[in-house]
């Protein structure tokens, strides 16, 4: 059975709420635009409530792309919030308010100072108020992961009989292991189907334990239909789940429970440099899929093995997610393979065997002598060992 998970992209929202990732309003337009053409479903393009310039973003991000591209944008369980969320997106095609309100008994007696009735009802009087204004509403219980299983289902009963279409279950603060959050929402999934099959079931992780990515795909496999992500994983603390990771797990692993998304994955490397450009931040060189060693080879046996046959090494092409074909880093491990193909691609006829030799026992010391070898240092060697020997 074929499932298509729906994509929400939360760069804007709890991407830019990381220290030195503040955008400004054109900047946010642009990388919505770029959102779009990369075609997630949904966009959550800020929390409107929190000033007058995040409200204008959201605003003009509805006007802009909310014509093909779902908008929501976040409130508390307050009408104020509610209010600017509705006014900021309302222009959209396909606009949904989407309400937070934790469940885990830290959150309901140090955060609210109320009782867990109490809590529920202020969520429950927030749907209702929200149906009023919009027939979408998302309700998201935060540090659902680390709530008693019976209060986060009583609340999600209570919320969708006042109205929620999705309920978002989020790993606020990334303490979930896959095995145990896959098993939580299997049991949310099949409670919530028997209650009203046609509520979306979607998963929002943190990635405190480096486990966002792992925790989404044991959630997509028990049943979540939907996923929050953000590009580069940019977010709070750790990060959010990378849109990157889990989309191309989904592509390269084609039967991962029969599951896909809609997203132009030739758009990952454009949408995620974008980003670096805008907001300063880097990734890290060897992070999944968009970091820049992600697709760079630099052993000498692995070259080999890639020369031969690039599915010797690669289990998708740098082509698929918007790169330049592979890239093979010359450094003192490469072997002889790799060394030939840099000369010939220069477009240098290789000599005999023992010429060939000694230019490789030269480019050996050389790259003894620097961590790598570029393109121009090869020409110079290649050039130099013809005027000389
Ligand atoms: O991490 C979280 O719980 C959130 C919610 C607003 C979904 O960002
Ligand atoms: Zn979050």
């Amino acid at each position: 059975m074929n499932r298509n998970i729906i994509v929400l992209d939360t760069t804007l929202r709890d991407g830019e709420q990381v220290p030195g990732a503040k955008l400004n309003v054109q900047q946010k337009v642009e990388f919505a635009q770029q959102l779009k053409r990369l075609q997630v479903d949904m966009i959550e393009a800020g929390f409107p409530a929190s000033s007058e310039g995040d409200f204008q973003a959201v605003q003009e991000i509805a006007r802009s792309v909310g014509d093909s591209v779902s908008i929501t944008a976040l409130a508390r369980a307050v009408k104020s919030d509610i209010d600017a969320v509705y006014h900021s997106i309302k222009l959209a095609q396909n606009p949904f308010i989407h309400i937070v309100l934790g469940t885990s008994n830290i959150h309901v007696e140090k955060k609210f100072s109320r009782s867990k009735d109490a809590v529920l009802e202020m969520g429950v009087e927030a749907v209702k108020y929200a149906k009023t204004l919009l027939p979408q509403v998302q309700y998201s219980t935060e540090d659902a992961s680390r709530s008693d299983f019976e209060y986060l289902w009583k609340t999600i009963e209570a919320v969708v009989k006042a109205g929620a279409t999705i309920i978002n279950v989020p790993d606020t603060v990334g303490y979930a292991v896959p095995e145990e959050f896959g098993e939580l929402i299997r049991k949310l999934n099949e409670r919530l189907k028997n209650l009203d099959d046609r509520v979306i079931l979607s998963v929002h992780c943190h990635n405190d334990l480096g486990l966002a990515t792992a925790n989404t795909l044991s959630a997509i496999k028990n049943g979540a239909e939907k996923v929050e992500c953000t590009i580069n994983g940019l977010g709070e603390r750790a990060g959010n789940t990378s849109l990157e990771e889990v989309v191309m797990a989904l592509k390269v692993r084609e039967n991962f429970y029969g599951c896909q998304t809609q997203i132009k994955t030739t758009e990952l490397l454009k949408t995620s440099k974008l980003l670096t450009y805008l907001t300063g931040l880097d990734v890290q060189v060897n992070k999944a899929i968009t970091g820049d060693n992600a697709f760079a080879h630099s052993s000498g046996i692995h070259q080999d093995g890639l020369l031969k046959d690039k599915q010797v090494y690669e289990i998708m092409s740098p082509e698929e997610v918007g790169g330049e074909s592979m890239e093979l880093i010359l450094t003192a491990r490469s072997g002889r393979h790799a060394f030939k193909n840099a000369v010939e691609k220069m477009g240098f006829a290789i000599g005999d065997t023992e010429d060939f030799e000694r230019l490789f026992q030269k480019f050996l010391t050389l790259a003894d002598s620097k961590k790598e070898v570029y393109d121009h240092d090869v020409f110079y060697l290649v050039t130099n060992h013809r005027a000389h020997d």
